[in-house]
């Protein structure tokens, strides 16, 4: 990707990870992006680097628009290496004196990354950077995404560096959010309920905290994905909706299966909750990634969960994505286990105690049926999926 003018002077000389199908554990089917930006005023800075492996394309974007050398200041928004894997490459070539600007907390982190002795600047939240007619203002963002995360604004021109916040993981040949359209929302709540649903309460504050500085956004420019400039107050509401996890009347089942008769009772439950009237998506493990899944969770009241027993426990499959989803904290939720079993049958339990643990009542005692359910017990997997049903009606808006 050449560098893209974004504004006078202002330029994203990031890179496209066209590529990339997991991110840390966060499938990406489109690819990603690694968004930097160089601001050329009188004094010039660049915002951010990029992924390790991407360090001669950053290079090579940057000296498209100025001789690296001519770089003034070094930002890091944040230590997590995607966006600074090149670091090491970037401060060579423009110059290992040259000051390299990050919050406290990153300053305490970046050197358990690199080795250097680099002119480090720490700065707190306000404090402001004059680059000429221009000034970048900080503001610390703690745990969006890490510890040492931090906003950089450009007052004058109302472009808001948000590093990974209002990011998608998203890679295309558009640069801005019209240029995608309505499609991009999906990528940025998916984006959101993989990797800051964990931290929504600070998130909330946070938001509170910057539209009570009345700052005039007019443009943000996340690290990752397109850069917001249609209406950037769109995504900042949407983060404010997002945070409060007010579900939707909808219920979604995630299984997997040995045999196919968990398979057969997800079926029935989904068609049970269906027959209530409550939006149900019955989602097996084979064909939903981890993270796929945390997203159409992520506004769901209901999360049901089946498991085969396997050697006296659970499908190795329900492990990993229970595992994931206790990580991420969701809320407002409730829940309930079935599965099919040969012998032991300890599957449902361990399922319970895994809800039970993240904080989400149980419906309902959970289903287990002994090897493959007859009419009868397929019948009492609908009547189960009515009660999930009921209980999503009983307390979701009309
Ligand atoms: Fe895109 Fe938390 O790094």
């Amino acid at each position: 990707m050449a560098p893209v003018q974004i504004a006078p002077g202002v330029y994203d000389v990031g890179v496209t990870d066209w590529n990339i199908r997991d991110f840390h554990g966060y499938s990406t089917d489109l690819g990603t992006t690694y968004n930097a930006f160089l601001v050329v005023d009188e004094k010039i800075a660049l915002i951010d680097s990029v992924k390790k492996e991407f360090a001669d394309q950053l290079l090579d974007n940057i000296a498209a628009v100025v001789d690296p050398r001519k770089i003034d200041f070094v930002v890091s928004n944040h230590t997590e290496p995607d966006h600074t894997g090149s670091l090491a490459r970037v401060m060579h070539r423009v110059g290992e004196e040259t000051p390299l600007i990050c919050s406290k907390m990153g300053h305490k982190n970046l050197p358990r990354h690199f080795s250097q002795k680099w002119n480090y600047r720490p700065v707190g939240s306000g404090e402001e950077l004059k680059l000429g007619k221009r000034t970048l203002v900080f503001l610390e963002t703690r745990m969006v995404h890490w510890p040492d995360s931090m906003f950089s604004f450009l007052k004058e021109d109302g472009i808001l560096f948000s590093s990974d916040g209002f990011g998608q993981h998203y890679a295309g040949p558009e640069k801005f959010d019209d240029e995608v359209g309505e499609r991009i929302m999906a990528h940025a709540k998916k984006y959101f309920a993989n990797i800051l649903l964990l931290y929504t309460p600070l998130i909330e504050k946070l938001i509170q905290q910057v539209l009570g500085l009345k700052l005039d956004i007019r443009m943000i420019c996340p690290d990752h994905g397109v850069i917001w400039r249609k209406d950037p107050g769109k995504i900042i509401a949407a983060y404010q909706r997002w945070c409060r996890q007010e579900p939707e009347k909808k219920a979604v089942v995630i299984y997997d299966t040995m045999w196919k008769s968990t398979q057969k009772m997800a079926e029935a439950i989904h068609a049970g909750i269906l027959g209530e009237g409550v939006k149900s998506m019955p989602l097996s493990l084979r064909g939903w990634h981890r993270s796929e899944l945390m997203t159409e969770l992520f506004d769901a009241r209901a999360v049901v969960v089946g498991s085969p027993t396997l050697n006296n426990g659970l499908y190795p499959s329900l492990a990993d994505f229970l595992c994931y989803m206790k990580g991420l904290k969701p809320k407002n939720k409730i829940g309930a286990a079935f599965g099919s079993y040969g012998w032991s049958g300890e599957a449902v339990k361990l399922l319970e105690a895994e809800l039970t643990q993240m904080g989400i009542p149980l419906i309902q005692p959970g289903l287990k049926i002994q090897f493959v359910p007859e009419k009868q017990q397929v019948e009492s997997c609908r009547e189960f999926g009515r009660q999930i049903g009921l209980a999503v009606k009983a307390d979701s808006p009309a």
